[in-house]
């Protein structure tokens, strides 16, 4: 059996156990020390390159830079003396020769590492007399991101990215020296994750475009979640502001994303406010949609339940549900209706995985619905659900998130079917969140939650249960699926026992 290795040294004169083998900074960091920096990052190459780092180390006749030199048993380590103190000074004047100090139009103000050093570090007054400043042209570098290179401090954390953790050279640095430049092979940065970079730069000189000018950091509310686009997922901040989400950033576990996220994740929030929403409840009445309240809506469908045999009853969910979900969704079919028709997804999610991180399977909670229902009705078959109405076998259909069918590889072949296959099927209800061609063709819809409006959990596909949190509110009168399903079960429970125990609104 091997032992994983400590050393002890000294920062700051208190004494640090550290892994051998671990660089200075990450050792005194991890100690509660502060040390600036601009090229470190704990999950790419030391490099060496932006000397912000630099400490003093008893013994060296220099300063070191502490993310390249490991620390050694016994060695003394200073962070705050005033040799560092000047260095950080002085490497900081250098970054600001040629800076536009456009802080106030910068898209990084606010969580800028120049920008915080300056003020912590910094001379207060400028000593360039020159006049001109280096100057860069604007450069897009395709769909996802920006370049300004007069912000630029050298410190290739993104040309390190695409090359270590994505495999992709695209980006590289040209020419050298002062005029070093941070540019692309061809015409854009189109590898699946670019928009990583936007956070490794730690200015502002890589910018996000979706994100351009959008708001400013300090106003965004920043929630806990995790991302649901795909059964990897990956841990998340929802930043939000005003009730609108504005944008998504990693949040680092080493144990399902460490400090990535893929672009498709991180850009996929434009449905909450598209125009593709379900915002009310409607129900056909001699082939026209009349509105319903909430209440009404949900009432009326613990009342299309009762009144259908459980043989000639379908109910389908899809892994897009939190387990909480899926859990009520299986008493209400198993326990409540006793409906041997239900399932959990059309057809069995994909395996493996796509690259180092986005998984095959685009459901967010494959497992939690194999964990808890997969094993009952029908599993993950619900072509036999589809079967059944389009022979005319149901009567009543319920289908909860039928939009994400098209998640299936194939899937708008099967919205299609479903959809065509309503017409045989008497009463047809959706509880969705977006519009699809099946809730187009279904007699009642009712709107759904997204993932930013509800808490729960999900379980992903390492079989690790995650929260799901609230990152803004829905409208008032709106409900979560969860609320739906239970209020339908309490309701035909009462109904069966002749009894009323849910008056008061269990919101
Ligand atoms: S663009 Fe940003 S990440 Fe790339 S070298 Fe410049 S400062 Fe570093
Ligand atoms: S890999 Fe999957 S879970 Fe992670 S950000 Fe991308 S879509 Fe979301
Ligand atoms: S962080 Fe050490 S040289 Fe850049």
């Amino acid at each position: 059996m091997t032992e994983n290795k400590t050393i002890t040294f000294f920062v700051d004169g208190k004494p640090v156990t550290a892994p051998a083998g671990a660089m200075v900074i990450r050792a005194a960091l991890d100690a509660g020390a502060v040390i600036p920096y601009f090229c470190y990052h704990p999950a790419l190459k030391p490099a060496g390159l932006c000397r912000m780092c630099l400490v003093e180390i008893e013994g060296f006749p220099k300063l070191q830079a502490s993310c390249t030199t490991p620390v050694t048993e016994g060695m003394k380590v200073h962070t705050d003396t005033a040799r560092v103190e000047q260095a950080r000074k002085d490497v900081l004047e250098f970054y600001l020769l040629n800076h536009p100090l456009d802080c106030p139009i910068c898209d990084k103000a606010g969580e800028c590492q120049l920008q915080n050093y300056t003020f912590a570090y910094a001379r207060q007054n400028s000593r360039y007399r020159e006049g001109e400043k280096r100057r860069y042209n604007y450069e897009d570098l395709g769909p996802k991101l920006f370049r300004d290179m007069d912000r630029c401090v050298h410190c290739l954390r993104c040309v390190r990215f695409c090359e270590e953790i994505v495999g992709d050279d695209n980006l590289s640095v040209f020419k050298r020296g002062n005029e070093t430049d941070i540019s692309i092979f061809g015409s854009a940065v189109v590898n699946e994750y670019a928009l990583n970079i936007a956070e490794l730069c730690p200015v502002g000189a890589l910018v996000s475009k979706d994100f351009l000018y959008k708001a400013r950091v300090w106003h965004l509310k920043k929630t806990e979640t995790v991302c649901a686009s795909c059964a990897t997922g990956c841990n998340i901040y929802m930043e939000s502001k005003d009730q609108v989400v504005q944008r998504i950033t990693p949040r680092v576990n080493p144990e399902v994303n460490d400090h990535w996220i893929c672009d498709f994740g991180r850009l996929n929030f434009k449905h909450i406010n598209s125009s593709q929403r379900i915002h009310e409840s409607t129900r056909l009445e001699d082939g026209v949609p009349q509105v319903l309240e909430m209440d009404d809506a949900v009432r009326r469908l613990a009342g299309i339940l009762a009144g259908a045999p459980a043989d000639r009853l379908g109910l389908l969910i899809t892994p897009e549900a939190t387990n909480e979900e899926i859990f009520e969704f299986r008493r209400l079919a198993e326990q409540v209706l006793k409906c041997p028709h239900h399932a959990y997804g059309l057809v069995p999610p994909e395996e493996g995985k796509l690259d180092f991180l986005r998984s095959r399977d685009k459901f967010p909670n494959s497992a939690g619905a194999r964990r808890l229902g997969g094993l009952s009705g029908l599993g993950f078959d619900g072509l036999r659900i589809l079967e059944m109405a389009e022979k005319g076998e149901l009567e009543v259909l319920l289908m909860i998130y039928p939009h994400s069918v098209s998640k299936h590889p194939g899937g708008e072949a099967f919205l299609g079917r479903l959809a065509a296959a309503l017409a045989q099927v008497q009463t047809s209800v959706v509880i969705d969140y977006l519009q699809s061609k099946v809730s187009g063709a279904a007699t009642m819809i009712i709107p759904g939650l997204t993932h930013a409006e509800k808490n729960g959990t999900m379980d992903n596909s390492k079989g690790i249960t995650q929260k799901l949190r609230r990152a803004i509110f829905p409208s008032p009168d709106q409900l979560s699926e969860q609320e739906m399903l239970i209020r339908v079960s309490t309701a035909l429970v009462e109904k069966r026992a002749g009894v009323t125990l849910s008056a008061s609104d269990p919101r």
